[in-house]
């Protein structure tokens, strides 16, 4: 499928700039959980590069078949596919990851329930490194509530970053949260 003007700046500049600056490194494994279509998973990918590798999961089949489409056309061979029936539970190891991206995903559309907001939290917790990061979008979300959930799952807040995203294939200027484990 064609990309509009906006999609195609974000995955072949904006999109590595945005990563970099919220701390993504060459060599890092990083989950994007609720990657959707991958906006975040191709640009992610191109900065990991060859020897980092990321986890794009999704419930949802036909997004993550246009995701494989498109690293495909990309040349991206670091993403692996991590298809869910939507449980919080996450097939990786403990303090395997360098960051995880939960982005435009925590929120009452797909986690109404705050024990299952919980669940994923102590997920994410459970499957960083010692000083990794969750990076948090949250498009749909009241900040404080979420920065609040996040915290209580043990995260502290670290940096707030105002940003140009992609959002529906849009550029938008937004704000992302990144929490360090305590
Ligand atoms: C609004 S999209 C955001 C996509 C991407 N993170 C971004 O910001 O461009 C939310 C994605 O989360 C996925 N999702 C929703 N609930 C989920 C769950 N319980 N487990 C896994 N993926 C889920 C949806 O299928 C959708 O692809």
């Amino acid at each position: 499928m064609e990309e509009n003007k906006e999609t195609k700046e974000w995955l072949e500049e904006l999109g590595e700039k945005f990563l970099h600056k919220i701390g993504l490194k060459k060599g890092q494994k990083v989950l994007d959980f609720g990657c959707g279509i991958g906006d975040y998973t191709i640009p992610a990918a191109k900065v990991v590069g060859g020897k980092g590798k990321i986890y794009a999961l999704d419930n949802d089949e036909k997004s993550l078949k246009f995701l494989l489409g498109r690293a495909k056309r990309y040349g991206l061979k670091n993403i692996e596919i991590i298809k869910t029936s939507g449980e919080a539970k996450i097939g990786l190891e403990d303090e395997s990851l360098n960051v995880v991206l939960l982005y435009d995903v925590i929120h009452n559309s797909y986690f109404p329930e705050l024990e299952k907001r919980k669940e994923l939290l102590n997920e994410v917790q459970r499957i960083l490194r010692q000083d990794g990061i969750v990076s948090i979008y949250p498009k749909h979300a009241i900040p404080g509530d979420i920065k609040k959930e996040v915290e209580n799952a043990r995260f502290s807040f670290a940096r707030k970053f105002h940003a140009t995203l992609l959002h529906d294939s849009c550029l938008t200027e937004s704000k992302v949260f990144n929490f360090s484990k305590v």
